[in-house]
């Protein structure tokens, strides 16, 4: 399975910006058995578009869709207007949408299937709160989170396939990623939930990625660790240059 590497810029860069990104981070020397992503605001997709043209490196992608073709869905975006900047994944229920827009696991499923049907790849978030991580709990919300993000409809193969990041609360922007190994045991049980819907063998060649706190020097360690098919990078990706090192440093010597 190849790797996948997603930079998030969250609420950074309008066209200005992401234009001069797009055309930095091309200069870059990339490896090729890696794919890449960068997931841009709204505002910047045409502008990411037009600096990338036709190149498939990096996808492009969105942040967030809303579930409905069109109609009266005052400031949101379908996933078929997502199509027409030619976005190919395009994230699901991050925590930061969950936390301060109160999107939910409802939400996050037919988000996902509606990507889908535009022949966008949707990339659902999963993460348990500190709290949760705290008391245990961890498993029991990834559990739920990810048997609601599966129970509209969503394919896990085919044209736009599924993918899911693990994202953990406690270790987004804190400089405290969650170990290699716990974010094994926990991709592993994201992975038991998708053969339990699909199969053992779909559940395979779905690819689940860690973010959270993850740099150019340790996406290594994380993505030589088996059950890590790829990483969703924050902070470290909103440079170019760094991102650019994140993505060779990945790559096997
Ligand atoms: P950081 O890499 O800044 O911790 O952010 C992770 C994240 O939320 C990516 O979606």
């Amino acid at each position: 399975m190849r790797k996948l590497i997603i930079a998030n810029w969250k609420m950074h860069y309008g066209p200005v910006k992401a234009g001069a990104w797009i055309r930095a981070f091309r200069r870059e020397r990339l490896p090729k058995e890696i794919d890449i992503g960068v997931a841009v605001p709204h505002t910047s997709l045409a502008a990411a578009r037009s600096s990338l043209g036709r190149a498939g490196v990096p996808l492009l992608g969105a942040q967030n869709s809303f579930w409905e073709k069109e109609g009266p869905y005052t400031g949101e975006t379908s996933p078929t207007m997502l199509a027409e900047f030619g976005v190919e994944f395009c994230l699901v229920g991050h925590s930061e949408r969950r936390t301060h827009l109160g999107e939910t696991d409802e939400m996050v499923a037919k988000k996902a299937v509606a990507l889908q049907k535009a022949g966008i790849q949707p990339v659902i978030c999963v993460g348990e709160s500190e709290e949760a991580h705290k008391n245990g709990e961890a498993e029991k919300v990834i559990k739920a989170q990810m048997k609601a993000a599966l129970a509209q409809g969503v394919k896990a193969t085919g044209s736009a396939p599924l993918v899911v990041a693990y994202e953990p609360i406690w270790a987004i922007g804190t400089r405290k990623p969650c170990s290699p190994q716990n974010a094994r045991e926990m991709h592993e049980v994201i992975r038991e939930v998708i053969a339990k819907k699909f199969s053992k063998k779909v559940a395979q060649d779905v690819r689940i990625l860690y973010g959270g706190s993850i740099d150019e020097r340790t996406v290594a360690e994380y993505l030589s660790t088996t059950g890590i098919d790829g990483v969703l990078i924050g902070g470290a990706s909103l440079d170019p240059r760094v991102f650019g090192l994140l993505c060779r440093s990945a790559a096997p010597a």
